[in-house]
């Protein structure tokens, strides 16, 4: 389990306190999951401004009444950020996500796995958009390439969407046989788009986009 930080009924400015008193003293990467009752984006400005480099930030829950990130404190920082790390980075959590989902669907626990599946989903969603609204774009910008491989990208994750859904009626029917069987096909999907990407496209990007991968990440980051 890693520690969680609820900032429930904090104002901005006591939250950002709160935050920024997890920096002081970090010896090593620390990571915990942040709470609260508010949307936690609006302290994400203030964050990128002030500890660029030193923390990933990704969405585990999305409102409308609680919302979580999954924050890790980098120690030593990353710098500069690029195309390929964060991305990489975000690919293994959701894979991590995964496994839970797999593992809870396979001993037929079926409140794991809709609590690990509800991560799920939203942690691809959001790697989706943050591949197809900010990077993906910015790539054909810079290479002139639209009918290449971002191309092939984009139909693969129409077709993983589908399965997404698929896997979001058999959580909703509690047929966790169903999420099993759904699973082991995406995961073949997952992991052949996955090594494309991290292998050649994000390469690709950190080449082509150098000056602009700094801005384009901390754009996507708070998607
Ligand atoms: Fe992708
Ligand atoms: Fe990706």
């Amino acid at each position: 389990m890693s520690d969680s930080l609820d900032l429930s009924g904090k104002n901005v400015e006591q939250a950002q306190e709160a935050i920024d008193a997890l920096f002081e003293g970090l010896s090593g990467n620390k990571h915990l999951e942040v709470i609260a009752d508010f949307d936690l984006r609006v302290l994400l400005p203030a964050l990128q401004e002030q500890k660029w480099g030193r923390f990933n930030w990704f969405p585990l829950e999305d409102g409308p009444s609680n919302w979580r990130i999954d924050l890790t404190l980098l120690d030593p920082p990353v710098s500069p950020r690029g195309i390929e790390e964060m991305f990489t980075k975000d690919h293994q959590r959701c894979d991590d996500i995964f496994v839970l989902v797999e593992q809870a669907a396979q001993a037929g626990d079926i409140n794991n796995a809709k609590k690990s599946f509800a991560e799920f989903i939203l942690g691809m969603n959001h790697h989706f958009a943050m591949e197809e609204e900010g990077f993906f774009p910015a790539f054909e910008e810079a290479t002139g390439m639209t009918q290449g491989p971002t191309m092939v990208m984009r139909m693969e994750h129409k077709q993983m969407r589908g399965l997404l859904m698929q896997m979001q009626e058999a959580v909703t029917k509690e047929d966790v046989a169903e999420i099993s069987q759904i699973t082991s096909t995406l995961m073949v999907i997952m992991r052949q788009h996955n090594i494309k990407e991290e292998q050649m496209l994000y390469r690709m990007g950190g080449m082509h986009l150098s000056n602009q991968a700094d801005a384009l990440l901390r754009t996507v980051q708070a998607l």
